[in-house]
């Protein structure tokens, strides 16, 4: 690979990091406390959160593709090579990413799955009852602040990978 291809990959790979994790902080930081201040109504902000979800989920999951086949064509060689890979400390922290990325996968496939289409379509036309309605809540929150937690963190293993520490 050239220097330009390399420097392309790592642009296409930043680009889609910065969607996925500066959105998911968006979400989690700015909109979900601003939405406390517009309206009292836990129902009304739900109803907010998950057309916001769905929306962002069009560019989300592109990015988080995006990143995984980057991210594997950055690391192809080494992964390839298990005995560099848990040898040096460049591999260990690539496994360590890489197994957060699966932490990450795994959550947002649940994420994505309890808010599915029947579930969405009975919460929207307010068929779930204040205990259905309590417990997808609290589901969603938790799942939420996983999955920032893990791309945070995994941005940490990136820097380190980076700085060849
Ligand atoms: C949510 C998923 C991911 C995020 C947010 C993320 C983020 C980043 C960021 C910000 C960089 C710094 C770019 C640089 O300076 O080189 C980076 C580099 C890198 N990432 Fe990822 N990444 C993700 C997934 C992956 C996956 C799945 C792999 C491998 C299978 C991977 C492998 C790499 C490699 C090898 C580098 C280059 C590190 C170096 O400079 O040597 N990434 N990643």
């Amino acid at each position: 690979m050239t220097a330009l291809e390399q420097a392309i990959i790592t642009w296409i790979h930043l680009i889609a990091a910065a969607v996925w994790v500066g959105g998911s902080l968006f979400i989690g930081v700015v909109l979900t406390p601003f939405l406390k201040t517009l309206t009292d109504s836990v129902e009304e902000r739900m109803h907010i959160m998950v057309r916001v979800g769905r929306q962002f989920n069009k560019i989300a999951m592109p990015a988080l593709i995006v990143l995984i086949v980057t991210g594997v064509y950055n690391s192809y060689e080494l992964l390839g090579r298990p005995d560099l890979l848990l040898s040096t400390s460049y591999g260990t922290f690539l496994i360590i990413k890489i197994v957060l990325v699966i932490a990450l996968i795994i959550t947002y496939a649940i994420h994505v799955r309890i808010i599915r289409k029947d579930i969405e379509e009975k919460f929207l036309f307010a068929q779930m009852s204040a205990f259905e309605l309590k417990r997808l809540r609290k589901k969603i929150i938790i799942l939420g602040e996983t999955m920032v937690v893990l791309s945070v963190a995994i941005l940490l293993f990136a820097a380190l990978l980076d700085a060849g520490v």
